[in-house]
């Protein structure tokens, strides 16, 4: 065969925006994300309350889980991405979950999520709130509380996104405070004009 033939012959991938799914359980695997880095997408059709993937790690007492919380929220922040791993798992542990063979971490938040977790038994699932279709991003509520919101802005993309990762009990709470705050903004601006 004349050299670079081959290479002629060579077909270039079609690339569709499907992402490229790896790892995971029979039901999600890890690919790239439109909303942050890595993410979580749907293998196959996953009928509603499936339990689609286990979120592992070390189990530990909370107050190992505040210090390496602390300090995984510390390593981000220059980067301006805390990202914490840990995970409650009841009134005295915690499971961190930045292990390699986690792959349920890399899930990500949504204002309208199609999965939820669960702890059954001591063990904590995501498990899907609705019909998925193949290859949708799996994507849950991480209920943060309001403190720090402003240090989580969330760009899940959905309509009914409130611009920061909180829980949806705090999703009222929280636009009241974006309106004062944004006030408070507006007029310090006027201030320094
Ligand atoms: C447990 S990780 C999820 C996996 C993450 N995408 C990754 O590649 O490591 C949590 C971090 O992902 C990012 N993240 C998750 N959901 C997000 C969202 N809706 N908007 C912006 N960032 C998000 C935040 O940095 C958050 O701290
Ligand atoms: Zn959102």
């Amino acid at each position: 065969m004349a050299a670079g033939t081959r290479n002629k012959r060579r077909k270039a991938k079609s690339r569709k925006a499907e992402p490229q799914v790896k790892k995971g359980s029979e039901w999600v695997g890890v690919g790239q994300s439109g909303i942050h880095q890595s993410g979580l997408f749907a293998r196959r059709d996953i009928p509603k309350d499936t339990r689609m993937i286990e979120y592992v790690g070390e189990k530990i007492i909370k107050a190992e889980s505040e210090r390496r919380g602390n300090e995984q929220d510390e390593l981000g922040r220059p980067k301006g991405d805390g990202t914490v791993y840990m995970f409650t798992l009841n009134d005295r542990y915690d499971i961190d979950g930045a292990v390699d063979w986690n792959d349920a971490k890399n899930a990500n938040h949504s204002c309208e999520p199609n999965a939820a977790t669960d702890i059954i038994k001591d063990r904590i699932w995501l498990i899907s709130a609705r019909d998925i279709k193949k290859e949708e991003e799996i994507v849950y509520d991480y209920g943060f509380d309001l403190s720090y919101w402003r240090d989580h802005p969330c760009r899940c993309g959905s309509e009914k996104c409130v611009g920061y990762i909180v829980g949806d009990e705090y999703r009222k709470k929280l636009k009241k405070k974006i309106k004062a705050w944004e006030k408070k903004q507006a007029k310090q601006a006027e201030g320094g004009e």
